[in-house]
């Protein structure tokens, strides 16, 4: 039973035992045979005259509490009866195993202590529309699937982290209140900033070049804005992103540092989250061969490959989903895709010093359809070059002087790379769309809840 054997006043909380071990369901097989107490809602129930079967849920994960008639008081019965979905209770009750279920374990109930019977639930087991479950998101997230995504995105976080902080990149926080664009001026959101005009943060990138010259290798990892008024199944107008940024890294390695950064993330997954993946019922084959090396293509390969499938496409257009989704099938890892024409990309994307009308850049287009899910590229370095490219962007020189300081003072070849957190998300978990990828999604029509 829970127990407080510690002599400091502290309430604990009902799901700690004595020694302080949080018991969750994601845990319970470390208490096996014990009898415990934990606060719970109801996921859904089933009955079968004198057994009730509560499908529990406590944020960790979901298990069978079972309610026998005749091994109850007569008040748990009732009280069993009574439980409507999203019902919140402590049980309490002994953990067995059993084979039958996923998780290994079910509960044999022996006391129910309800805190809420919930009114009438609006998700229920028939289908719902998207509109609908969109609209009630902040309920929808309980769901086995739902739960299991964010729980994934959780882990690939943790995993970024642990990459980046163990190969000694520091984190830095770029504003998200700006005066200027980063990538380009059509996706700006804009806002006052008291009388200025201020745009919120396409992408920390311009930042953390700043920051990369004071401390080396860093990167951002916070909230981005696009104002890009396109619905598909891989925009979101507000998304994170993970923007490292290094110090006398040239595109090669900048390659390297990629295909080993996404391996961790991938491998993390599977090693970490195999329940959610068997939830969501990806097929796990598919990521297990997701190991660096990555293949490479120049934009150059990729139009004649195109060409040869028989799209229309000419060397100088970008590349739209279906250019990308026919390119990514001719492999099972991610491919890279260098080289773009100088024309397409950014102005900070340095030229390739033997043939200046490509970039020093590369696209990571993820498999199985998912898209663009790393942009990234070796910055340009010199001084002149960069206020002609601010001359031909028709930027103003006023706002991007800082910008050009960090060409006068001590420049270096420098790169970095933007991965984009839910499209990670979605190709790692094998998700439709990314409005699921997200705990609140912002799309095109959709700020509400
Ligand atoms: O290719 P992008 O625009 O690159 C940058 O912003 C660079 N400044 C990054 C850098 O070099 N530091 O965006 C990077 C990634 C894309 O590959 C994509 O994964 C994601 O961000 N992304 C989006 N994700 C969801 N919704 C959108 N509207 C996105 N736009 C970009
Ligand atoms: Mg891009």
């Amino acid at each position: 039973m829970p127990h407080n054997d510690d002599n400091r006043n502290v309430p604990l909380s009902p799901t700690y035992l004595g020694g302080y071990d949080l018991i969750t369901i994601k845990n319970i097989a470390q208490h096996a045979e014990k009898e415990i107490r934990l606060g719970v809602w109801l996921h859904n129930k089933r009955s079968s005259g004198k057994i009730q079967f509560l499908q529990l849920r406590d944020g960790t994960g979901f298990m069978q509490g079972v309610v026998i008639k005749s091994e109850v008081s007569e008040e748990t019965w009732n009280v069993s009866k009574e439980l409507t979905q999203e019902s919140s209770f402590y049980v309490t009750g002994i953990v067995r195993e059993d084979n039958r279920s996923k998780l290994g374990y079910e509960l044999t109930v022996t006391g129910l202590e309800v805190i809420q019977i919930a009114e009438e639930y609006p998700i229920t087991k028939k289908e719902h529309g998207t509109d609908f479950l969109m609209d009630q998101r902040h309920l929808w997230m309980r769901t086995p699937r739902q739960r299991a995504i964010l729980s994934i995105r959780a882990e690939i976080i943790r995993a970024i982290q642990e990459f980046l902080d163990q190969n000694g990149f520091s984190l830095v926080d770029p504003p998200i209140l700006t005066p200027t664009s980063a990538e380009g001026t059509t996706s700006l959101f804009h806002t006052k900033y008291f009388d200025e005009d201020a745009y919120l943060s396409q992408s920390g990138q311009l930042y953390m070049e700043a920051a990369a010259m004071a401390l080396g290798k860093v990167y951002s990892f916070g909230p981005t804005f696009r104002a890009e008024k396109s619905k598909t199944r891989r925009h979101l107008i507000e998304f994170w992103m993970i923007e490292p940024e290094m110090a006398f890294v040239e595109h090669e390695e900048n390659l390297r540092i990629q295909e080993e950064f996404v391996t961790h993330i991938i491998q993390s997954v599977l090693k970490n989250c195999e329940l959610e993946l068997h939830t969501l019922e990806r097929d796990t084959a598919k990521l297990e061969k997701i190991v660096a090396p990555f293949p490479r293509v120049t934009y150059d390969e990729a139009i004649d490959f195109l060409q040869g499938e028989g799209f229309d496409i000419k060397w100088g257009e970008d590349f739209g989903a279906p250019h990308e989704t026919a390119l990514a099938e001719k492999y099972e890892k991610p491919v890279f895709i260098t080289h773009y024409p100088t024309v397409l990309k950014a102005f900070y994307m340095k030229p390739d010093p033997n043939r200046p009308d490509v970039v020093l850049c590369a696209d990571l287009i993820a498999p199985e359809g998912y898209g663009e899910v790393i942009g990234g590229s070796q910055r340009i370095d010199d001084p002149a070059l960069m206020e002609s490219r601010f001359k031909e962007h028709q930027l103003s020189m006023d706002a991007y002087k800082w910008y050009l300081d960090l060409r006068k003072y001590g420049t270096v070849p420098h790169s970095g790379f933007g991965l984009g957190l839910e499209r990670t998300v979605a190709w790692i978990c094998g998700l439709e769309h990314v409005r699921e990828t997200i705990p609140f999604p912002r799309l095109l029509n959709r700020l509400y809840p």
